[in-house]
């Protein structure tokens, strides 16, 4: 049994977040993981304030008994209005990202939630502890979906933010197996953060063609694109090759946000358009060979790190 500050924060068995995750973690994604023992995210990032309002019923509904949180990306457009909502539906945990978390964590605390920021450096995990935030996720160059511009990899980042910070620290970022989580923990960090991983589990609402997809990645078939606008770690196809000839020709930001055009995320994760989508994956996807229940990958991580933790007690 792992027990650390983030178990106890949250009241979960296992110090595992099932990552928030556009277009992927919907209400079943999340109860999955609840249930198995992880803290479960539902990803509002991809929702309309209504649809996720049916998220978060279909969710208290499928898992009445354990904890769960929902995570709101604070440059979403709907971002003001799902503060207003999480607090209204009584939602006790947050994790915000890609914003500064000074923008709702008052709020969010006053309402008596949990919230937790996501960052990529170590000075700005100090800033969440500053801002009020009862944890930290400090996820490196390895993640899946947008990125820090700092292409620190979670080597490198967990062990600083772990000493810069006195909360709980959960690294996040190419963890996918209980090697990576004992190591994580090794680094300091007192939880994980699992997104790849997961997005490739049965009850992901990704498209089958992207979990086709992503068992099928090699370790070195993604790329970290659009560095100028949002950095987002993808998987390469041709929109991405297009994408990364108009970076390397130093191609303005009109033209970048052309390329873009509208949902492009949908259209790659949800729609299953393997060519012209945007598919939002982690390095850790090259270790995929399965999609298998979320509730059998999350205990095989938990085992994993505890035979891991053993293993290495013996090198001494
Ligand atoms: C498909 C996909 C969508 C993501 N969407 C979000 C999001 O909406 N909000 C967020 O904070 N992070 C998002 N992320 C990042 C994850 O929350 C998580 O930090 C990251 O996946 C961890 O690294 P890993 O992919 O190597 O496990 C996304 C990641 C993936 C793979």
């Amino acid at each position: 049994m792992i027990r650390t500050r983030i178990t106890e924060l949250f009241g979960i068995e296992f110090p595992i977040i099932q990552a928030g995750m556009i277009w992927v973690s919907g209400w079943r994604l999340a109860a999955a993981s609840a249930e198995a023992g992880a803290m479960g995210l539902i990803g509002a990032g991809s929702m309309t304030p209504d649809l996720l309002r049916e998220h978060l019923r279909k969710m208290r509904k499928a898992c009445p008994d354990k904890p769960w949180g929902v995570n709101l990306p604070l440059f979403f457009q709907y971002a003001e209005e799902m503060a207003r909502i999480l607090i209204e539906e009584k939602v006790r945990i947050v994790f915000t990202s890609g914003g500064s978390p000074k923008k709702f964590t008052p709020r969010f605390k006053d309402a008596g939630m949990k919230v937790v920021h996501v960052t990529a450096t170590p000075e700005l995990a100090v800033k969440c502890e500053e801002a009020g935030v009862d944890a930290v996720v400090v996820e490196g160059f390895e993640a899946g979906g947008h990125n820090g511009r700092d292409e620190l990899t979670t080597m490198v980042l967990v062990p600083q933010a772990a000493v810069a910070v006195r909360i709980p620290v959960i690294a996040a970022g190419g963890i996918y197996d209980g090697r990576g989580m004992a190591a994580a923990l090794a680094l300091g960090a007192e939880g994980v953060q699992v997104g790849t991983r997961l997005a490739a589990t049965v009850e992901s609402s990704a498209h089958e063609n992207f979990k086709r997809a992503m068992v099928e990645a090699s370790p070195t078939g993604t790329f970290l694109v659009l560095k100028k606008l949002v950095p987002a770690r993808v998987i390469v196809n041709e929109w991405t090759r297009r994408v990364l000839d108009a970076e390397a020709r130093g191609a303005a930001e009109q033209e970048l946000l052309e390329l873009i055009g509208e949902k492009r995320t949908k259209l790659g994760m949800f729609d299953g358009d393997l060519s012209e989508g945007e598919l939002q994956i982690g390095q850790a996807v090259g270790a995929v060979r399965e999609i298998l229940p979320a509730g059998d990958v999350i205990r095989w991580i938990a085992r994993g790190c505890e035979e891991t933790l053993a293993r290495l007690s013996t090198l001494t």
